[in-house]
């Protein structure tokens, strides 16, 4: 089984797929994390990233400890994964490590979780489940804004609202694999719910496919 989870930035989306793969003791992978590594190899390395060739090779050589690099969470990190996110060259090196991923889960799982933004579009279009996760601007920053603080970090709400605003219309305008729901994909408003009930509600279109 295939289950694609997309949306904007803390939407939620990776907490509902982490806890779908947990329950089902499916293989989850968070597909942010592979743009997130990128751009932090792409900072690290002192390359132009506007360069699409070089950020291209760079993509071309990722591999999966990689995916481990410490400073993928950064502020700056995500928004240069955002970047050159919108890169079709970039998306097209990356492209079967997802699919891949998807249809030969590791560890022979039975099934595969991926969140991203193109899941249900690019990646996965015959998932068995595609769900668009989102929720208001103003729930996500303050998600966001209390995740930094918890974690001891000195952040500014409206300057959390203004990056995450700027990084969905990116994400959400680029030709090339933009952030929207698939046709058949359920959108979920998570806004003003606990990640217990959105986790419930998901649980429950599983049940239904299983019927
Ligand atoms: O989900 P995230 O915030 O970790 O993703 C970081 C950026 O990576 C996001 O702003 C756009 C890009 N991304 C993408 O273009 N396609 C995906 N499947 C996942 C992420």
């Amino acid at each position: 089984m295939i289950i694609a989870i997309d949306g904007p930035t803390a939407a939620g989306k990776g907490t509902l797929a982490r806890s779908l793969a947990d329950h089902f003791g499916f293989a989850y992978l968070d597909t942010g994390s592979i743009y997130r590594a990128l751009a932090s190899l792409v900072r690290e390395s002192g390359l132009d990233p506007e360069n699409q060739e070089e950020v291209t090779g760079l993509a071309l050589k990722l591999s999966a400890t990689d995916l481990q690099r410490n400073d993928l969470r950064e502020e700056e990190v995500g928004q240069l994964a955002s970047k050159i996110a919108v890169y079709p060259r970039v998306r097209q090196a990356l492209l079967d490590f997802q699919r891949n991923f998807a249809e030969t889960p590791p560890g022979e799982a039975k099934g595969a979780v991926l969140d991203g933004r193109d899941i249900g579009t690019v990646i996965c279009p015959n998932a068995d489940l595609k769900l668009y996760i989102t929720a208001s601007d103003d729930v996500r920053a303050s998600r966001r804004h209390k995740e930094l603080i918890d974690k001891g970090v000195a952040a500014i709400y409206a300057e959390i609202l203004a990056d995450l605003k700027a990084r969905d219309q990116r994400d959400q305008s680029r030709s090339a694999a933009p952030s929207k729901p698939a046709d058949d994909a359920i959108v979920l408003d998570t806004s003003g719910i606990t990640a217990e009930a959105v986790l419930e509600k998901a649980l429950g279109l599983v049940a239904d496919l299983r019927c």
